[in-house]
């Protein structure tokens, strides 16, 4: 009945029955396809996407697992993109106007959304997009093509006492239900099942790409730009073929964009305070604190260490640590 409500497809219905299924943090259900949960609208718009999404080469792909820094790194790379059309001085940059979500749209969130086709015609080159997919779920025509792909990841701790933040947030304002518990939703996530979810395996998807394909995928950490957000700008920018000339560097440009695209300035932003995306989250759910290490006000330390645990012994094998 709930497939019916959804209006989905004939082909995605199938495919779900016979898909393990759990609750989800926010819609009802979570289906795991090649691995990973999606909700049952994300599930369709993962398949459309998988056979209508046509790459181009110049393509740039920004990856995230959710609330690892996406409207962060998306704003950023919209802006250092586009500096010489968009200098930082100018009022009208887009950024002060658009949420960085609409600038830089999801693809399967956003152009696939129930099935519906993507309007690509107001993309220039090169196009800009945001995904979640985990990298085995990508379309084919990306895999096969050197578009290149940026991953941004964020700690565990940090990354999911966002997610609980934010999905009590959709579920409260957006569609008055009760909040979920901390441990319940730390369940979840130490199981896996959370949105795009397996948490660790997405990383290492992406990490593993980025080891054995330096070109095409760069894996950047929310941490090291906290830390070092010129060091990574420059490393993102050079991997974008889009290097700081020297000048850019003394005159400002690159201070301007990071000033621009801070969590100071971007959530400030009357658009940001008060605008809403077309699927119906408020902009404002995407900026709480912009911090590192907020999860220790939160979690307890028997929660820290098995996270802890966890991410040692899927990730320290392949070199990879917080
Ligand atoms: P917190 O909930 O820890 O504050 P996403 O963009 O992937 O949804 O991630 C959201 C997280 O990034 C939130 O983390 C949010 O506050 C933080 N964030 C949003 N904009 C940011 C910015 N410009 N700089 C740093 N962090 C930002």
């Amino acid at each position: 009945k709930y497939l019916l409500e959804l209006g989905v497809t004939e082909e995605c219905k199938k495919l779900i029955l016979s898909l393990p299924i759990e609750k989800g943090w926010v819609a009802n259900h979570l289906h795991q396809y090649q691995g990973f949960w999606h909700t049952t609208r994300q599930l369709q718009a993962v398949l459309a996407c998988r056979r209508h999404f046509q790459a181009e080469d110049s393509d740039i792909l920004l990856v995230t697992t959710p609330k690892s820094g996406t409207t962060w790194l998306k704003a950023i790379v919209f802006a250092l993109m586009n500096r010489d059309q968009y200098p930082n001085n100018n009022d009208l940059h887009p950024l002060l106007s658009e949420n960085p979500h609409v600038l830089v749209p999801f693809i399967e969130l956003g152009l696939y959304i129930d099935g519906q086709v993507g309007d690509f015609t107001t993309f220039t080159s090169p196009r800009l997009f945001g995904t979640h997919l985990p990298f085995v779920s990508l379309p084919d025509s990306v895999k096969n093509s050197p578009c290149k792909l940026v991953y941004l990841c964020r700690n565990p701790k940090d990354t999911f006492v966002s997610l609980w933040h934010f999905t009590n947030k959709l579920r409260t304002n957006g569609i008055g239900m009760g909040t979920n518990s901390l441990e319940a939703s730390f369940d979840k996530f130490t199981r896996g099942v959370s949105l795009y979810g397996p948490f660790w395996d997405h990383v290492l998807g992406y990490w593993k790409e980025s080891l054995e394909n330096p070109d095409r995928v760069l894996f950047l950490k929310y941490e090291d730009m906290k830390e070092q957000p010129k060091v990574q700008v420059l490393k993102l920018a050079k991997f974008l073929e889009r290097p700081f000339l020297l000048e850019e560097e003394t005159n400002g440009v690159l201070d301007g964009i990071l000033k621009l695209c801070s969590f100071e300035n971007l959530s400030n932003l009357e658009v940001n305070k008060t605008g809403k995306l077309a699927s119906g989250e408020n902009y404002k759910t995407f900026f709480r604190r912009g911090e590192v290490g907020d999860a220790k006000n939160h979690l307890t330390p028997q929660m820290i260490a098995k996270l802890d645990r966890i991410t040692q012994e899927k990730l320290h094998g392949y070199g990879l640590k917080f």
